[in-house]
């Protein structure tokens, strides 16, 4: 059964709303936000899944109005950082929720490693040279 806004919420249930407008909350006063992840069948994690379903929340990083939605992290800057064994210049569903919300999103991959694993040591010393020059201006 659906419980409208006003419902009396269990004890149980206000924890676990606190404990998500915790996470919220430390997401948007943070001054950077760094999210570092594999894929996973073409997903992210499913941790990391739920973490971006209890921060991003309606009416705090995004509202609606009339003309659609609108982001309200403020540019707030986003470095994700995702290692992947094929290739996919970086497309996944993290890009999509963050732009959304109006971050400021940026990411690096390393990927292509399950392609040509002998490549694996000059792959990875690629993305890390590339993340240290973005962390320079991040
Ligand atoms: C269960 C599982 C599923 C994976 N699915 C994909 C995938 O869909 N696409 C891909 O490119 N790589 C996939 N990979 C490879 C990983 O993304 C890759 O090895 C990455 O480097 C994992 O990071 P890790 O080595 O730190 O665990 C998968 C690996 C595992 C273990």
């Amino acid at each position: 059964m659906f419980a409208g806004e006003n419902a009396e919420l269990t004890a149980s249930q206000k924890d676990k709303l606190a404990r998500f407008a915790g996470f919220t909350d430390q997401f948007l006063s943070a001054d950077k936000v760094v999210i570092a992840n594999p894929m996973y069948n073409l997903m992210i994690p499913a941790e990391l899944k739920s973490w971006v379903d209890t921060v991003n929340v309606a009416g705090k990083t995004f509202k609606y109005t009339a003309e659609g939605p609108v982001g309200l992290a403020n540019g707030k800057k986003v470095l994700h950082l995702q290692a992947n064994g094929g290739v996919y210049g970086a497309q996944d569903p993290v890009s999509a929720i963050f732009n959304f919300i109006g971050s400021d999103f940026r990411q690096i991959a390393v990927e292509g490693h399950a392609y040509d694993p002998e490549k694996t040591e000059e792959l990875l010393a690629e993305f890390i040279k590339k993340v240290e020059l973005e962390a320079q201006a991040f």
